[in-house]
């Protein structure tokens, strides 16, 4: 007998057993591969991470700073063939159309596809900048990101270790997220036994949408418009009023300040230690708190809280990156976690087909 119970957004719903990481939304609590995520990004480089999340999956997790190396290589070597992805204005759809550029034999080790995405962001930031491509280095990932991103955007000579370890805390810090949409959408995909590439690929177009990973960008575009503190309340009083989302507020699972959003703002503050200061940090935490209160105001039942978009947004920034790059630096992070969960998916073998509940016309009771 089919239920008629209908779960929109799919909200509560468990669809399968993972070992890579945990949301509980009301503790606030993150763990992926077994550490929370305050010591996973404090302690574990990005390889690091991706390693221990690969052998959870079953794949290889062995010498993951030479192979994700090795994959930048490949996108170099690649690059005639990626021209039309490098040519595409959104960055989202750059990576989307290097994985379809990509043959299935190419990429003989999927990490080399962290590698690839990661190669492929920074090189289309540096064309939209009018920059020839670089070759990548064998340095650490986040490191060597940067580095070709740097020369597009960042003033010279402003690289650094601490820029570094900057990027690689948020790289760690979004491996991975429990069952958000666009990990869902690669394991639907992979479960109907598609190839790693179109699971990917399925991730990149839900991972696009800013209720998802497209919302750092407009995160600092609201800081942008708000421009003081004093501004915050009338500026935000103002969206809710037109019934206007505010971004880098609010998620499906967290009850409580999203833990990601303290990992990534205590790496705003190691920047400033190191002397490398963010103008729009203090402003960003003014308007964080006036957000909680209107929000709270507004929504006295459900508690929005701030999530891992409104200190990613600042945080890039800070690293030089442009804020129409962010969802893509967003998709070099998540990519490793995608890889794992699609292992996973592809182990169990079973096809995730849901149902629906027809409401619909019915033949004979029209008219
Ligand atoms: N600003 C204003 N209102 C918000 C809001 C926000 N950031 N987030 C949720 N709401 C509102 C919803 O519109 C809804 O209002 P309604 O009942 O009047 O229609 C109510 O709060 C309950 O929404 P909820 O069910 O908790 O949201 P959701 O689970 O469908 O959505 C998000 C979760 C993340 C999509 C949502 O919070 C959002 O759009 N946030 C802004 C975008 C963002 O930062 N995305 C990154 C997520 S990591």
């Amino acid at each position: 007998m089919k239920s008629d119970i209908v779960h929109e957004g799919l909200e509560g719903v468990v669809v399968t057993r993972t070992m890579l990481s945990r949301v509980d939304g009301e503790a606030g609590q993150l763990v992926i591969a077994g550490e929370d995520i305050e010591t996973l990004a404090a302690h574990r480089s990005f390889e690091e991470a991706t390693s221990r999340l690969f052998e959870l999956a079953g794949l290889p997790s062995e010498r993951m700073t030479e192979r994700i190396a090795e994959g930048r290589a490949l996108a170099f070597e690649l690059l005639p063939r990626l021209e039309p992805a490098l040519a595409c204005r959104e960055p989202m759809v750059a990576l989307r159309v290097a994985t379809d550029l990509l043959q299935e034999r190419e990429v003989k080790d999927v990490a080399h596809l962290v590698g690839v995405l990661g190669f492929v962001a920074a090189t289309h930031a540096r064309r939209a900048a009018g920059k020839p491509a670089l070759g990548p280095s064998g340095a650490g990932h986040a490191a060597d990101v940067l580095r070709l991103f740097g020369e597009a955007a960042m003033p010279e000579g402003a690289l650094d270790e601490a820029r570094g370890r900057g990027l690689d805390a948020y790289l760690t810090t979004v491996i991975d997220h429990g069952m958000n949409a666009s990990t869902f959408a690669a394991r639907v995909v992979a479960s109907t036994g598609s190839d790693v590439l179109s699971s990917v690929a399925a991730a990149l177009g839900a991972l696009k949408g800013p209720l998802h990973g497209g919302a750092p960008g407009p995160v600092l575009d609201m800081l942008d418009a708000i421009g003081e503190p004093e501004n915050a309340m009338k500026w935000l009083e103002g969206q809710i009023a037109a019934k206007r989302r505010i971004m880098g507020m609010g998620h499906r699972v967290y009850r409580v300040r999203d833990p990601r959003a303290a990992v990534l703002e205590a790496a705003c503050a190691r920047l400033e230690a190191a002397g490398i200061r963010s103008a729009r940090l203090p402003l960003a935490r003014a308007v964080e708190k006036v957000a909680r209160q209107v929000l709270a105001a507004r929504y006295a039942d459900r508690s929005l809280d701030t999530n891992v978009e409104f200190y990613t947004a600042v945080l890039l920034d800070t690293l030089g990156v442009a804020r129409t790059h962010f969802s893509a630096l967003f998709a070099c992070g998540r990519v490793a976690g995608w890889l794992a969960h699609i292992a996973e998916q592809t182990a169990k073998g079973r096809l995730i087909r849901p149902d629906s509940l027809y409401v619909g016309p019915l033949p004979g009771r029209t008219g």
